[in-house]
């Protein structure tokens, strides 16, 4: 499949913000690979209020999991690789 030239923007942006070190294939530890998280994604498909939960709960974190990679994202880059994510990130 050819990419747009936006998914390789985001591709790339994925590649600096460190995010393959551990969604890369094979993943690190238990990090699911962005082909597992599209698939999980790909329901919230155009619907803008699970798009900017998922970007909250990218940022924030959970109780169980705090990622520096996750958080130090500005909300404009997590917004950007969550919508990614959910157009069929690789
Ligand atoms: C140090 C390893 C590591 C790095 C670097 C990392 N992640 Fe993660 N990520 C994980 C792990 C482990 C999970 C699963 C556990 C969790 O959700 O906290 C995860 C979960 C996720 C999820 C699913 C959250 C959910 O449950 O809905 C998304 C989306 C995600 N990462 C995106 C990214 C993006 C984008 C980057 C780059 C900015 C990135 N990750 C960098 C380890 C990492």
């Amino acid at each position: 499949m050819l990419l747009s030239p936006h998914a390789l923007a985001s591709t790339q942006l994925a590649l600096d913000k460190g995010c393959y070190k551990c969604h890369g294939t094979p993943p690190k530890k238990n990090a699911p690979t962005f082909a597992e998280l599209a698939l999980r994604y790909a329901k919230h498909r155009g619907n803008a209020g699970a798009e900017s939960t998922l970007v909250e709960k990218l940022r924030r974190g959970t109780f169980l999991g705090h990622i520096d990679a996750h958080e130090r994202l500005s909300q404009e880059d997590a917004q950007r690789l969550v919508r990614w994510i959910i157009d069929g990130a690789r």
